[in-house]
Parts: structure tokens; sequence; C-alpha cells
């Protein structure tokens, strides 16, 4: 009996130390062109455009046209209608997508400022004067966390409606 326990406990002590031998082999080498580790993306320098295919995209669509089966709004022609109502603004930023997202600052203010750019996915919807986004104002806002998202957006939109203005997010209410 005591030997039984005293060669299970051996048994279970080398365990580890094995799979620790095994994975990964010890001559293991990178596959060609993966030497380096990864570089993050905040530091990666990628345009805008490959931020967004790369942060959002997987879940806004590569055009933005969200998609409503999975709860996600359509940004291409409805984004900037956020910037005429009050706390709009700062909604934008505050989204999860955005706010917990891998981007620094800056870039996270290039992104927006290219979304609701007219000739960007906004388009027409953007108000004819608005304030870019700088770095600064995301830094400010992205760490206040938002604690009810989909009750400030209803609020968003009812003010929206109140203005007249279409509710062309894709989303069925
Ligand atoms: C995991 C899926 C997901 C990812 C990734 C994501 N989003 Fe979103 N996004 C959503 C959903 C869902 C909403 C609706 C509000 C909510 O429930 O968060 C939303 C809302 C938004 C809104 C507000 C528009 C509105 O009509 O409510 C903006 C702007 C936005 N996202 C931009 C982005 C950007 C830019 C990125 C990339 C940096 C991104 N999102 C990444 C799912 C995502």
């Amino acid at each position: 009996m005591r030997h039984l326990f005293v060669m299970g406990l051996a048994l279970v002590l080398a365990a580890p130390a094995v799979y620790a031998r095994a994975i990964p082999k010890p001559n293991q080498r990178h596959a060609p062109g993966n030497e380096s580790p990864q570089t993050p993306i905040a530091q990666a320098g990628y345009s805008v455009g490959v931020n967004y295919q790369l942060q959002c995209a997987g879940c806004h669509l590569p055009d933005g046209t969200g998609s409503a089966a999975n709860d996600t709004p359509r940004l291409t022609g409805f984004v900037g209608n956020f910037l005429k109502v009050p706390g709009g603004r700062e909604f934008l930023v505050r989204v999860p997508g955005m706010s917990q997202s891998a981007l620094n600052n800056a870039q996270l203010a290039d992104l927006l400022n290219w979304l609701i750019r007219e000739d960007g996915m906004a388009g027409k919807s953007t108000p004819a004067h608005y304030q870019p986004y700088s770095a600064d104002e995301i830094a400010q806002l992205r760490h206040e966390t938002m604690l009810n998202l989909p009750g400030t957006r209803a609020e968003l939109i009812k003010a929206m409606r109140a203005q007249g203005i279409a509710i062309d997010d894709g989303m069925h209410y």
C-alpha cells in the first residue's frame, strides 16, 4: 500500500517535468519569417484603414454595414448623427469596441476622425461643422466607463428622432 502511494507520488511529481521537456521540443525553431515576436498593434504604425480592418471589421464588417443579427449597428451613412445630439460625441469614444480596443489614443482619434469624415463611412450623416477628435480628448473619455450602454444609446437615438433624423442604423426595433 505504502509502495503504491510513493510510486503514485513520484509519478505525479515527474509528470510536469516530462511535459515541460516534450513541449516544445528543446531544439525546435521558429517557422521561417516568424523569428521575432509580433509587434503590438499600438506600436505597429499601420494605416487607419488597416487598424479598422484588424480591430473593428470583425463585428462591423469591412464596409461598416454592421450586422443586425449580431446587434452590431451600421456605421456607414449613420455614425455621424451622434455628433448632432448632446452626449453623442462622448458615446462614440466610450462604446466598448472603441474604448477597449488595443489601439493607442492617437490611433483611436485618427480612426474616429476617419470614420466621421464626409468621405469616410459616416458620409453625409456628419454635421457640416464639427471638431475632430484629439488624442487628449480620447485619453480623457475612454477611461470613463459607460455604465448603461443600451440605455445611453436609446436616449441618443430618441434625441435624433426628435430632430427628425432617420434612424438608418440597420438595427431592428
Ligand atoms: C466584438 C464586436 C465589436 C467590435 C470588435 C467593435 N465593435 Fe463597435 N459596436 C459593437 C456593438 C455590438 C455596438 C452597439 C453598442 C454595443 O452594444 O456595444 C457597437 C457600437 C459602435 C459604435 C456606436 C455606433 C452606434 O450606432 O451605436 C461605434 C462608433 C463603434 N462601435 C465603432 C467601433 C470601432 C471603430 C471599432 C474598432 C476600433 C469597433 N467598434 C469594434 C460591436 C463591436
